[in-house]
């Protein structure tokens, strides 16, 4: 596995699921108010098909539209030109991909032996529910985390005929059947049988570009777009990930996810783990806003499936049902709530954490959930570009005045405040 994206959709399912504290509880009271005074923006989605004109390059308007407001999100088309798309594929290839998700048995069984854990302790981590069984989703959540491992209800009943754990076959396991597996029954049996790229979580290859000095004119220009269209700090999107660039062979699918972590008050974000002043047990990755731009258009298939955008109710249980698993993307794109069609040079992008009212990060937006649909003719290109802010305020302010300070970003120091007075208010206009 890679980059932390991975990451954080482990987490979110390993973290406990009460607790659900506002990151502004956490401020340190020590640090003045003053720093506050930053209020990122937010762009007005009115309404689904409502369409607003921004003007990213000179003597060019683009027009955005808005597609959902649960997760708060826009796609505008030609956002880059045929020649930008080449390039950035160009780049990309010249740079060399890498499989997003290896097939690796880490060290799980070692950390098993370690912590000593009984039987019955194992049990109750995975009894997510506490009502003393094992349900399927149970099962196939637990090895889709903890695996990257992509199992169907299918497989898994396979799984429990093969090694007879279902002994009263009623499609769950107790404590007792439980029992009566050895420690890593599936693991072995899933071993013995073979993994093959489509049951991965993840079936692509990516690589990452920077985008700063120096870099192709033509990476400089899409941060710049990036940083008007957002029109956020442009220090904040200068600090953010290069920018990853995907592609999906023919058959190549990414199972639906959340780009960023869940926000607890133990959960410290990569980028600003510098500024950390404890070691925290969970580290996420904390991405303000996902920016998917398409680079070339996808033969059949490869559509950005949102399968729970715009629900009335957002209920994780019921994503994974015996009959339809909405997280899977190679199955259940059509039971979507919202498609978008891979379009050269289009690009969508939408926020990952909802306001906390008060102008900066709040709580994750459970309905950013998506995923890449399976290619079924030709390859599919992308390129994401993610703006990491930390939701713990204080935490993002430390960590930009200890980049800030350090000697190669000299003449960059007026970039590195995180103040506002750069946003162009203008640039986004109703139609
Ligand atoms: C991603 C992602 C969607 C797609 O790369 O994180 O969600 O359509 N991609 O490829
Ligand atoms: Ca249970
Ligand atoms: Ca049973
Ligand atoms: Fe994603």
């Amino acid at each position: 596995m890679d980059s932390g994206q991975e990451d954080a959709s482990r987490s979110r399912d390993d973290a406990p699921s009460s607790g659900h504290q506002r990151a502004e509880s956490r401020r340190q009271p020590s640090t003045p108010e003053f720093l506050r005074e930053v209020s990122l923006t937010r762009i007005e989605g009115i309404r689904v098909g409502h369409v607003q004109k921004v003007s990213l390059v000179p003597g060019k308007v683009h027009e955005m539209r808005t597609l959902s407001l649960k997760p708060l999100l826009f796609e505008i088309p030609g956002f880059l030109s045929e020649d930008e798309c080449r390039v950035v594929m160009q780049l990309a290839q010249l740079k060399g991909l890498m499989e997003s998700q290896l097939m690796v048995q880490d060290g799980q069984e070692e950390l098993a032996k370690e912590l000593n854990l009984s039987p019955e302790e194992i049990f109750n981590l995975l009894d997510i529910n506490q009502d003393g069984q094992l349900q399927l989703h149970e099962i196939l959540t637990h090895s889709r985390v903890r695996d990257g491992i992509w199992l169907t209800p299918e497989n898994l009943r396979e799984i429990y005929a093969g090694l007879q754990a279902d002994k009263d076959g009623d499609g769950l396991l107790s404590l007792e059947e439980f029992r009566l597996l050895s420690n890593d029954a599936f693991q072995r049996f899933l071993l013995q049988r073979g993994v093959k790229r489509s049951q991965l979580v993840r079936n692509s290859r990516h690589t990452w570009l920077y985008q700063g000095k120096g870099a192709h004119q033509v990476l400089q220009d899409i941060k710049a777009r990036v940083t008007r269209l957002t029109r956020l700090p442009p220090s904040l999107v200068d600090l953010s990930e290069p920018l990853q660039v995907v592609r999906y062979e023919e058959g190549g699918h990414y199972h639906a996810h959340h780009d960023s972590g869940p926000v607890y008050p133990e959960t410290a974000c990569t980028h600003t783990r510098l500024a950390a002043n404890t070691s925290t047990p969970f580290e996420t990755s904390c991405r303000y806003i996902t920016v998917l731009f398409y680079l070339n258009s996808v033969d059949g298939g490869g559509e950005t499936a949102f399968p729970v955008a715009d629900n009335r109710t957002y209920d994780e249980v019921s994503l994974i049902q015996d009959e339809v698993d909405l997280l899977d993307t190679r199955r259940n794109c059509g039971k979507s709530n919202l498609r978008v069609k891979p379009t050269k040079g289009n690009a969508v992008f939408w926020y990952n954490y909802l306001s906390d009212g008060r102008g900066w990060v709040g709580e994750q937006d459970e309905y950013a959930l998506h995923g890449g649909c399976v290619v079924t003719h030709g390859t599919k290109w992308v390129a994401n570009k993610w703006i990491n802010i930390d939701p713990d305020y204080q935490r993002q302010a430390r960590y930009q005045q200890l980049v800030s300070q350090q000697p190669e970003d000299e003449d960059d120091d007026d970039d590195l405040t995180l103040n506002t007075d750069v946003e162009s208010p203008s640039i986004h206009q109703d139609l």
